[in-house]
């Protein structure tokens, strides 16, 4: 049977015709020289809408968001986040290997602190205590099932860290999802903290990139650790062509890949030995848990591949689906249909 239909993630999702032609025709030179006219246009891009001084091109989320962590820090500094954060889970332990950082991971709801759990885990400055150098949100956050911080969640956290002269950095890979389900510009969600980073190559579509966001001077700092990570590309235009792209023609379309994962998710619903909060299906994603005797999670996954569709468990009962560019409304049908097959009797 051959894939038509990839709900594993918005990371699968391949480089349009105009992306294609973008590349193409691309104007380029020495990135790392700051030469790159279409590098440069993609960082002036991304900075006005993230409402930041400065934007860095960088090679992925994940070099994103340990630039960030290097300049705001110093080894040995702490940083908090809430305990299911990407940063913590699936970077490699760059936190720790590269800022030479301590985790102190707190619980969340829907993949949100509770301030007052962040101002506690601040701990006071005195002889015995890592100083905290860093507190990092993520927006919309992954493990959560792509859920969203709102404006008010991102500035009573950010009220808090800077009262105690802690930066704070969202890891927003897919921040203008939340914007989307929000309703409010990217720039509102990004104001409060002081730096952010974004990609391109998960819901917006594009082959490779990410940016950081933020001022000046966090940017300079952000590009010598990007040169120091090994991260200065040289005539990277020819993938930053496929980002502005991807800014200008991908941003207008995401809620219909919410609109994608809402209709999934209501059908999943339905069915016997589901289990699902509807209130988690926010943006692209639907993480749900399935609690049959009948059927593991990777034994529903190997059925729908009969059907051309790809999931991926994430152990026995638990799934997360995601839409995106590549899935249209009728795939997102014929997804529905197999799983009413699938699942129908228990
Ligand atoms: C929330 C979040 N942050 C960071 C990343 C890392 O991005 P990359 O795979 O480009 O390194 C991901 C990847 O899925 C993500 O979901």
């Amino acid at each position: 049977m051959i894939v038509k239909i990839d709900l594993r993630s918005d990371t699968k999702t391949l480089p349009s015709d105009l992306m294609r032609k973008a590349m193409a025709n691309a104007q380029v030179g020495d990135d790392v020289a700051g030469e790159d006219p279409t590098v440069n246009a993609l960082e002036a891009r991304a900075a006005e809408l993230l409402g930041k001084e400065a934007a860095l091109f960088v090679t992925s989320g994940t070099q994103g968001n340990l630039v960030s962590v290097l300049a705001h820090t110093q080894p040995g500094q702490k940083i908090i986040f809430e305990q299911d954060a990407h940063i913590f889970h699936y970077e490699r332990g760059g936190l720790a290997r590269i800022a030479g950082l301590l985790a102190h991971p707190l619980p969340g709801h829907h993949g949100a602190m509770d301030p007052a759990d962040v101002e506690e885990a601040i701990w006071p400055q005195e002889a015995h205590r890592a100083p905290t150098g860093l507190i990092a949100l993520e927006n919309t956050h992954n493990r959560a099932g792509g859920t969203c911080l709102s404006v008010e969640q991102t500035e009573a956290v950010c009220e808090v860290a800077h009262r105690h002269g802690v930066p704070v950095h969202i890891d927003g890979a897919r921040i203008f999802d939340a914007a989307v389900a929000l309703e409010v510009p990217a720039c509102q969600l990004a104001a409060p903290a002081d730096s952010i980073t974004f990609c391109l190559s998960k819901s917006l579509g594009a082959p490779v990139g990410s940016l950081v966001c933020g001022s000046g001077e966090f940017i300079a700092r952000a590009r010598e650790f990007r040169k120091i990570l090994g991260g200065g590309m040289r005539q990277a235009g020819i993938i930053a062509a496929a980002g502005l792209v991807a800014l200008e023609h991908e941003l207008p379309r995401l809620h219909e890949d919410h609109e994608k994962a809402r209709q999934i998710a209501e059908t999943l619903q339905e069915l016997p030995g589901v289990h699902l909060d509807i209130t988690t299906v926010q943006t692209n994603m639907v993480r749900f848990e399935l609690r049959r005797e009948d059927m593991s999670a990777q034994e529903l996954c190997a059925r729908l591949a009969d059907y051309g569709i790809n999931a991926i468990a994430q152990d026995g009962t638990r799934i997360r689906f995601v839409t995106h560019r590549d899935i249209s409304f009728a795939d997102a049908e014929r997804v529905c249909t197999a799983l009413r097959e699938v699942l129908a009797s228990d």
